[in-house]
């Protein structure tokens, strides 16, 4: 079997791989409307969100059969805390745009079962069909979603133990690290990998070093992330500074 080619493209700040991953985003519902998107949460999908309302105010896209997954969901939390990522997507996309809200699936924070809970989105995704486009950031240890180094390549939607380092990357929304919860629902590797079509995101020095493990080094359980090196449809849509440290040649835009 040949070796998938990834594409990576490099762009000019962070606005543009917003800009970018939203285009794919308009391409995909153009062709598809029901298509089933896999979303992520944090600082890096924010401008292709707020790409995505603008399209959507100026009607250029239709989310009224789309179909939506979030990657994750801390654990335990409840929806109504405003560091949830229910919260986070209502606010940053899902109130802004003509999503059925029947149709968007978050895993549930506050879940009394966790094990059930996950053993059902995995069954939701697939009587969805599936995910067609996956969206992605990067830990700055080379997680996604909340897979930690270490998490096994044919994980599926499970509980999780974040990372000391994510806690303290992500206390920025918390009052504390103390705050922040210590486990999470998440997708899981094997899960992420059966998208058709994943884009990875990423912005800024700090996530330079993840890139250039996942993209130019083996693929590992220590780098989450490279895994995508085996997907056979996989976009990286990086700014100058997350691609900084790579030593091949790529699509610069
Ligand atoms: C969030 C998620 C995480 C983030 C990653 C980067 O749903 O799955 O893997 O993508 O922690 O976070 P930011 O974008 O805040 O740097």
């Amino acid at each position: 079997m040949n070796k998938p080619v990834m594409k990576v493209i490099i762009v000019g700040s962070y606005l543009e791989m917003g800009e970018r991953a939203a285009k794919l985003v308009q391409q995909l519902l153009h062709d598809k409307p029901n298509a089933v998107l896999g979303l992520a949460t944090g600082s890096t999908p924010e401008s292709t969100y707020a790409e995505l309302v603008r399209m959507s105010q100026e009607k250029q896209i239709d989310f009224s059969h789309t179909v939506t997954f979030n990657l994750d969901e801390y654990y335990p939390i409840a929806r109504s805390n405003s560091q949830s990522y229910w919260d986070f997507m209502h606010d940053k996309l899902f109130r802004h745009i003509n999503v059925n809200p029947q149709h968007i699936h978050v895993l549930h924070g506050e879940a009394q079962d966790p094990v059930a809970e996950c053993a059902s989105y995995e069954e939701a995704i697939g009587k969805a069909g599936g995910i067609d486009l996956q969206i992605l950031g990067i830990g700055n240890n080379g997680h996604i979603a909340f897979n930690e180094p270490g998490s096994p390549l044919t994980s599926r939607t499970r509980v999780v133990q974040l990372d000391e380092s994510t806690i303290q990357a992500n206390s920025r929304y918390f009052s504390s690290a103390e705050d922040v919860p210590k486990q999470a629902l998440s997708m899981g590797m094997g899960t992420i990998m059966e998208a058709r079509h994943v884009i990875l995101l990423a912005s800024g020095a700090k996530k330079a070093d993840a890139i250039r493990q996942s993209l130019e080094g083996p693929v590992t359980e220590a780098i989450p992330a490279s895994i995508l090196q085996q997907h056979p449809n996989c976009t990286f849509i990086l700014d100058r500074e997350a691609a900084s440290l790579l030593k091949n040649t790529y699509e610069q835009v």
